[in-house]
C-alpha cells in the first residue's frame, strides 16, 4: 500500500496516544512521509502535540470519546485507512499487591481501548473492503515480566485479540498486525503507575523495587522510538504484512523464542537473574 490511496489522496491514519513517545514518533514520521495523520490525547490541546498532526481529545476508556473522535475523522476525511492502537500505560506491583480495580483499569486502557477503537472503525473499513489495524503490544505480551504481571497480561490479551481478529476480518480485505516493542526511551517510565499496596510494608517491596530499577534503567538507556515508526511505515506499505513485528534489541526480540526453546527452569532463572530478584 503506498502513501496515497488509489484515488490519489493521502492515506488517513488515526493514532491513539500521539502526544508522547511511540505514538508521537509514528505520527511525526508518517506526516513527514505524506500521510494525513490524526492523533489522540486525553488532553484538549497538549502543548507537546506533534506538528502537522490533527489532534483529537480522546480517552480510550470512554465509549463516548471514541465514538466522537472516530466520527470527527470520518466527517472530515470520509475514511480511515490505518488505525494504530497505541495509547497505553503500565502498572507495576506484585500480583498479591494488585487490586481487581487496578488490574481492571490496566485492561480498560490497554485492551478495551483498542477494542473500542476497532468496533468504531471496522464497520467503515469492512464497507470499503480495505484497511489496516496495527495494535501496539509489547515483548512483555509474549514474555511475562515479574512485578509487571497485569501489564504483561494486558499485552498478552491484546496479542490474542489481534491474532483472532486478523482471521476474522481477512475476508473483508482488512489487515491486522502487531508492533511488539522491546524497551524504548519514552514517557512510559515516568507514567508507570505503582499499585497502592506496593509500599515498604509489602513483603515484595525490596525485590519489586530492584526489578523496577532494572526496567527503568533499560527503558531510559534505550533508543528513542524512531525505529518503531519506520517499522510501522513498512507494515502500511506491505499488502500482506505478517502478524508480529518485534522491534528493539536483538536479545529482547529473541526472548519469546528463548522462552519456548530453553528448559523452563533455566529460562525462569535467567529471567529472575535479569531482574535481580533471585534472592
Ligand atoms: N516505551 C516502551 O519501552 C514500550 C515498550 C513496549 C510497548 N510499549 C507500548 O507503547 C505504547 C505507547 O507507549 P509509550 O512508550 O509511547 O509511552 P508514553 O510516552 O507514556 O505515551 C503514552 C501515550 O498514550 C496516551 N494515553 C495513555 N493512557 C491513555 C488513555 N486512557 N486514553 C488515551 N490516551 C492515553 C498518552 O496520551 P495523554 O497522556 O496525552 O492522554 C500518550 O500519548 C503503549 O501501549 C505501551 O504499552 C512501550
Amino acid at each position: 500500500m503506498a502513501t496515497r490511496a488509489p484515488n490519489g489522496s493521502p492515506q488517513v491514519v488515526l493514532i491513539t496516544g500521539a502526544s508522547s513517545g511511540i505514538g508521537k514518533a509514528c505520527a511525526l514520521h508518517l506526516v513527514s512521509r505524506g500521510f494525513r495523520v490524526y492523533g489522540t490525547s486525553r488532553r484538549a490541546r497538549p502543548a507537546d502535540a506533534p506538528a502537522g498532526v490533527e489532534m483529537l481529545e480522546m480517552d480510550v476508556t470512554s465509549d463516548d470519546d471514541v465514538a466522537r473522535g472516530v466520527a470527527q475523522v470520518l466527517a472530515a476525511e470520509s475514511r480511515i485507512d490505518v488505525l494504530v492502537n497505541n495509547a497505553g500505560y503500565g502498572i507495576a506491583g506484585a500480583v498479591e499487591d494488585t487490586t481487581v480495580e487496578e488490574a481492571r483499569a490496566q485492561f480498560e486502557t490497554n485492551v478495551f481501548g483498542p477494542l473500542r477503537l476497532c468496533r468504531a472503525v471496522l464497520p467503515h473499513m469492512r464497507a470499503r473492503r480495505a484497511g489496516l489495524v496495527v495494535n501496539v503490544s509489547s515483548i512483555a505480551g509474549l514474555v511475562p515480566v515479574p512485578f509487571q504481571a497485569f501489564y504483561s497480561a494486558s499485552k498478552a490479551a491484546l496479542e490474542s485479540m489481534s491474532e483472532a481478529l486478523r482471521m476474522e476480518v481477512r475476508p473483508f480485505g482488512v489487515r491486522v498486525a502487531l508492533l511488539e516493542p522491546g524497551d524504548f526511551r519514552t514517557g512510559f517510565t515516568a507514567s508507570r503507575v505503582r499499585t497502592v499496596a506496593s509500599t515498604q510494608q509489602s513483603p515484595y517491596y525490596e525485590r519489586g523495587e530492584r526489578a523496577l530499577a532494572v526496567m527503568e534503567r533499560d527503558e531510559q538507556g534505550a533508543e528513542p522510538p524512531e525505529a518503531i515508526a519506520r517499522e510501522l511505515e513498512r507494515i502500511i506499505a506491505d499488502p500482506s504484512p505478517r502478524l508480529r513485528h518485534p522491534v528493539g534489541k536483538a536479545l529482547q526480540r529473541a526472548a519469546p523464542t528463548l522462552r519456548q526453546l530453553l528448559p523452563s527452569g533455566l529460562y525462569e532463572r535467567l529471567m529472575m537473574q535479569t531482574y535481580e530478584i533471585l534472592s
